[in-house]
């Protein structure tokens, strides 16, 4: 796919992202095929000729947000009649024509599987004609490289599956997103492939349920989520490679020996634990238990001893008791997480859940979130204060010192790292930091020793 030069772009775009990674990505993906039809992007919302929503439906929330901006572009739409309003995302997929039908100033919605047909979409709207297209399950990711010019210099997203099967009961993804989709292998490859030799030095493989790449292709052609990571690490070039998210129960122990085997794979793993009590688990349907959980932790470490742990958490999911918000509390403090994202929980459209007896009130939920995000907040910085004294690989992440001389960057546990060095580094570049101080939120340092990758 080409994009052309946008010395003039004849029209502009306004591309609002919420939501996760897979967003984020999308959100490129349609910015890439708008400048294709020569529309750049734009920032100010009054100048632009088309604005895509791009929204999330995880939290009620999130959904929320998506409404407030639509009820902002209804009021530009009225002094600027030709400007095209496009939802896209999860909140697309879930409400479809209910959105074109509910609100007159919307021209198209588009569900996440339908976002490469955006241009042409676009173009109709702008022609008078109002669409709504959803998901199907024959859909296939079509071939697509990325854009060098524009987005990060050093390090990108790599979609490499979409949906999810597993209908965790809270869950409003799988229908969003439909079923697990995986992308073509030699199509990653050339992706991945093409950002190396662009420059690109750090790549996260992307998808709701990762580990599960590959399983829905024909079992004699099949490559597993393990056999895909041996094969992007093999990339000359890269220096880093992350991926996210994925389910605890299909951590294989395949998986874990990747991390003893390749030192291009970070040491990070999002694996997120939802709640550390055996009956709410089964009631979510994760499909593993707390013991299986802890069992997964230890062999992780065991593969890779510093590698650094970070989860997402619910509280107050439809009959949690006392004694289950208990037992969250005491499972952080035998993982002890790096770091933590925190929720309380949200009955969602479609989500079995909703339909759960036993909701939890409001203020208690509340008052279990503030709990249990003071003590992860605090194992955060006990965590943070192990650093201290450490030498760790940095990968640069500014592209000039800050007023105090101070350069930012990331760690391989995927710290941010501020460091006080007295070269001229470059985004991407490998140096080595000793660490000196741990903050609440970031590592502190200098530079003992840069290695120029680049
Ligand atoms: N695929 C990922 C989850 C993506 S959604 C996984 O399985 O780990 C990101 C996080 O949002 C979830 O891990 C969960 O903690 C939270 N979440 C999802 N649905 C929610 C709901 N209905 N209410 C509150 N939090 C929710
Ligand atoms: Fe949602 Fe569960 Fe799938 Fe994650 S694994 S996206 S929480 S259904
Ligand atoms: Fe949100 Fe959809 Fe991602 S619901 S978290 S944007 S998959």
């Amino acid at each position: 796919m080409t994009t052309v030069p946008m010395t003039h772009p004849e029209r502009l775009a306004y591309i609002e992202t919420f939501g996760c990674q897979m967003n984020e990505r999308d959100s490129e993906i349609m910015g890439q095929l708008l400048a294709g039809r020569a529309y750049g992007q734009t920032s100010d919302l009054a100048s632009a000729d088309v604005v895509v929503v791009n929204t999330c439906s995880i939290r009620g929330k999130a959904e929320q947000k998506a409404y407030s901006l639509l009820g902002r572009l209804r009021r530009l739409k009225k002094n600027k009649p030709s400007l095209v309003v496009a939802v896209t995302g999860c909140v697309a997929q879930q409400e479809g024509q209910k959105l074109i039908d509910r609100m007159p100033y919307v021209d198209l919605v588009v569900g996440p599987q339908h976002i490469y047909r955006l241009p042409e979409l676009v173009a109709e709207a702008a022609a008078g004609r109002r669409v709504a297209v959803a998901q199907s399950d024959t859909f296939v990711i079509p071939p697509f490289l990325p854009d060098i010019e524009s987005g990060s210099t050093y390090k990108r997203f790599v979609t490499i599956m979409q949906g999810c099967n597993n209908f965790c009961t809270y869950c409003v993804v799988p229908f969003t997103r439909g079923r697990e989709i995986s992308r073509d292998f030699a199509d990653i490859l050339a992706e991945v492939t093409h950002l190396a030799e662009n420059g690109i030095r750090e790549v996260t493989l992307i998808g709701q349920n990762v580990n599960s790449y590959g399983l829905d292709h024909p079992r004699e052609s099949r490559k597993t989520f393990p056999e895909l990571l041996r094969a992007v690490s093999a990339v000359e070039g890269l220096s880093r490679i992350r991926f996210t998210t994925s389910n605890p129960k299909d951590l294989s122990e395949e998986l874990m020996a990747c991390f003893a085997e390749l030192p291009k794979l970070c040491s990070h793993f999002h694996l997120p634990v939802q709640s550390g009590a055996n009956p709410v688990l089964k009631r979510m349907n994760r499909r593993y238990t707390i013991e299986t959980y802890l069992d997964k932790v230890a062999g992780l470490r065991k593969a890779r001893p510093e590698v650094a742990l970070t989860t997402d958490i619910i509280v107050g999911f439809p009959g949690e008791t006392e004694a289950d918000f208990a037992a969250t509390m005491e499972l952080i403090e035998t993982v002890r997480y790096h770091s933590a994202f925190s929720f309380k929980y949200s009955d969602r459209p479609h989500a079995r859940s909703s339909g759960f007896p036993d909701k939890v009130a409001e203020e208690e939920k509340s008052a279990r979130l503030a709990l249990l995000q003071k003590r992860l907040q605090e194992i955060t910085e006990e965590r943070n204060r192990e650093y201290e004294g450490a030498v760790l690989e940095v990968m640069v992440e500014s592209d000039a010192a800050n007023r105090d001389g101070q350069w930012a960057g990331r760690s391989s546990s995927n710290h941010v790292v501020n460091f006080t060095g007295q070269g001229v580094y470059a985004p991407g570049q490998l140096v080595t930091v000793h660490i000196d101080t741990a903050c609440a939120h970031s590592l502190r340092g200098r530079l003992v020793d840069e290695y120029v990758v680049r």
